[in-house]
């Protein structure tokens, strides 16, 4: 992290928005950013009121916001449905035969589905999902592979005011029963299969295990996509098609409170269990809009394709609602980035002439130690503008992704935001504000982003400190499911009213925001975020086990490793073949992703004289091989002469 903080201070190179870009695009001039960042401080009412006044609502609000820190409620008294904005809105404006989505399986099959027929897909489930009893308010669980099946089953959610709980297809059965558990879920949506570098991932059978020890689930819809066999529960489980096949496509979007929960989507904090980030409808809506349409710049002309899964926030946010709600035209691909190799994506860049690309930093540090060939051959030249999310992006995937993605004429917006903030807010405004790799520059209207210290003062250019967001701003999560208490706890405990994001960061003398990492014991693998105590607690979860401590190491290809030391209980011999055990029993509890890299075992791990356990110290080790750091509260010393071997 500090070699992070230390390459990212000698960074100066500064890149100005493109003439050709800033000439077509909606805010041209770094004054012109600033005079509607000024309104969007200094009146956010009026701001956001103009905003939400380009869609459509069936009810207009009484108040624009209304603020009872931490409680925010947006829109106050309208009525709206999201889906109507997605969808209904451009079949009005004479766009349903516009391309919605261009879709790609990763064997290779093709789909290109219009608005209309979008719209026809959403109301046909829909219908579906009432015609299974299913209402407003009722929970959905949404686990599914990256078809347009699983864009239609949010929005069929939506549509009728039921909660939709995307769980990502590669957590474990294990995953879903806890996200069931605590959604209260009624009903899942899978498919048979999703493939994944050539190999059925099996979903609904990871669903069936799930369903084998929670019993409130009426409904499971199963979409065909492999083909693979799987096993149908009398009563319970029925097919898509079977489903669609009895209903009509008359389904008007349902007129919702604009504080009508929309979705829950777990995250991990620093706790075992992960939260449900709960968002509502109208806030939420304006919020992915008015991001898309001012930092994706998005053109009525423009192909735009987000590489994220949908079971993640991005996917949320920038594949099943915002480009929708900007009638935009996306690309959307099932599979592996480098399947059937590294030039999968440039192959489809080329074929779709994609013009706004957003991926992750770990995919381009792939693609970099994968070799220029995958890239070289392909016609990049319809791309405009590039994005990146989800990390840290450090300087040389920054110039690479620049020059040889970007031809070195594409502005990059590197995107600071969380599941819990709903939408992007920190990230250059393309036709105005100059960049520089390895920052996200200035906040997104409405957002007064800070950096404080730990007395709450904010603190000066190029000091570092927390990252914090004095005032509501519309897509902001408005609890924890079924947990307020947390939600306080976690992000308003710190500075009263004020929303603590988990992030380091400083700004420098121009106002730019450079975001340094976690602060808690939240890692950031390959761009998705993992708690250190969920790994933790699957690991003790094993027989062979008494203790685990689990903490990131610096990684050149994920931004952080998983390193786990672990202690094993009396009369346990330790061995390569246990800590593979190991390893796939995380990945069974949790998924792959959170599959330790590294198993090392200790016969102690160094604690306090309070027996708290010295992560800073093991991650030091990991680190450096070595510990420099104060340890006179360490308990043991024998413990950190035995690791540092
Ligand atoms: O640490 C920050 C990092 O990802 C965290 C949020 O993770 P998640 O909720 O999974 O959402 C990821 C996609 C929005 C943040 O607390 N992060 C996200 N974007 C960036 C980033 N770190 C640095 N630069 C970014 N652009």
């Amino acid at each position: 992290m500090s070699d992070n903080i230390e390459s990212h201070l000698q960074e100066n190179r500064t890149f100005a928005p493109p003439a050709a870009f800033s000439e077509k695009a909606r805010i041209k001039s770094i004054e012109q950013y600033e005079e509607m960042y000024r309104e969007s401080i200094d009146d956010p009412d009026t701001f956001w009121a103009r905003e939400a006044n380009e869609l459509k609502w069936q009810q207009p609000w009484d108040s624009v916001c209304i603020w009872n820190p931490p409680h925010a409620e947006w829109f106050t008294g309208a009525k709206v449905n999201i889906t109507e904005n997605c969808l209904d809105r451009h079949l009005e404006n004479g766009n349903g035969d516009k391309t919605a989505l261009l879709w790609e399986g990763e064997p290779g099959d093709k789909r290109s589905i219009s608005y209309r027929e979008l719209h026809h897909e959403v109301c046909l489930f829909a219908n579906a999902l009432k015609n299974n009893g299913i209402t407003s308010g009722d929970r959905v669980l949404i686990y599914m592979p990256m078809v347009a099946e699983a864009v239609i089953a949010m929005l069929a959610c939506a549509r009728i005011g039921a909660v939709h709980s995307v769980v990502f297809g590669g957590f474990s059965a294990d995953s879903i029963k806890d996200r069931l558990e605590d959604s209260q879920a009624v009903a899942v949506i899978t498919a048979d299969g999703g493939w994944r570098r050539g190999k059925i991932v099996p979903l609904k059978a990871n669903v069936d295990e799930a369903l084998a020890s929670y019993d409130g689930v009426k409904n499971v819809f199963v979409l065909k996509r492999c083909e693979n066999d799987v096993t149908m529960t009398d009563g319970r489980d029925m097919w898509w098609e079977d489903e669609t096949a009895k209903v009509d496509a008359n389904c008007p979007p349902v007129a919702l409170d604009a504080e009508h929960p929309l979705f829950i989507l777990y995250t991990s904090g620093s706790t075992g269990k992960p939260k449900g980030i709960l968002h509502t409808t109208g806030g939420y809506m304006v919020g992915t809009y008015a991001t898309c349409k001012y930092i994706f710049d998005m053109q009525p002309d423009d192909v735009y394709w987000c590489t994220a899964d949908v079971g993640w926030i991005t996917g949320h946010s920038y594949i099943a609602y915002g480009p929708l709600l900007n009638g935009c035209t996306q690309v959307i691909y099932e599979g592996a980035p480098n399947h059937p190799d590294f030039s999968r994506f440039w192959q489809m860049v080329e074929e779709y002439k994609v013009s706004i690309f957003y991926t992750a930093p770990t995919a381009i540090r792939a693609f970099i130690k994968a070799g220029d060939q995958f890239v070289d051959g392909y016609d990049l030249s319809s791309l405009r503008l590039l994005g990146t999310v989800g990390e840290p992006i450090n300087p040389e995937a920054w110039m690479w992704y620049y020059n040889k993605i970007g031809g070195g004429k594409c502005p990059i917006v590197d995107t600071w935001w969380q599941t819990e903030t709903g939408a992007i807010m920190i990230s250059p405004i393309p036709g105005a504000v100059p960049i520089k790799p390895g920052t996200a520059t200035r906040p997104f209207f409405g957002v007064d982003a800070a950096i404080f210290d730990e007395t709450g003062q904010p603190v000066g250019p190029n000091e570092g400190g927390k990252l914090v967001i004095r005032k509501p701003w519309p897509s902001m999560l408005r609890t924890i499911y079924n947990d307020d208490q947390r939600f306080k706890d976690t992000y308003w405990s710190e500075y009263e009213g004020v929303y603590l994001a988990g992030d380091g960061a400083r700004t420098d003398s121009d106002g730019n925001f450079w975001i340094v990492g976690r602060l808690d014991d939240v890692l950031n693998v390959s761009g998705h975020r993992l708690g250190t105590a969920e790994v933790e607690s699957a690991l003790v979860a094993h027989p062979a086990v008494a203790e685990a401590a689990v903490v990131g190491r610096p990684d050149d290809l994920k931004g952080q490793a998983v390193v786990a030391f672990v202690t094993v209980k009396t009369g346990i011999e330790t061995s390569d073949d246990l800590a593979k055990e190991l390893r796939n029993h995380v990945g069974k509890s949790i998924g792959a992703i959170a599959k330790p890299d590294d198993i090392k075992f200790a016969s102690t791990l160094p604690k306090t004289r309070s027996g708290k356990i010295m992560r800073r110290l093991l991650k030091e080790i990991c680190a450096t091989g070595k510990i420099s750091g104060d340890t006179t509260t360490l308990e043991d010393f024998t413990a950190i002469a035995a690791l540092q071997k």
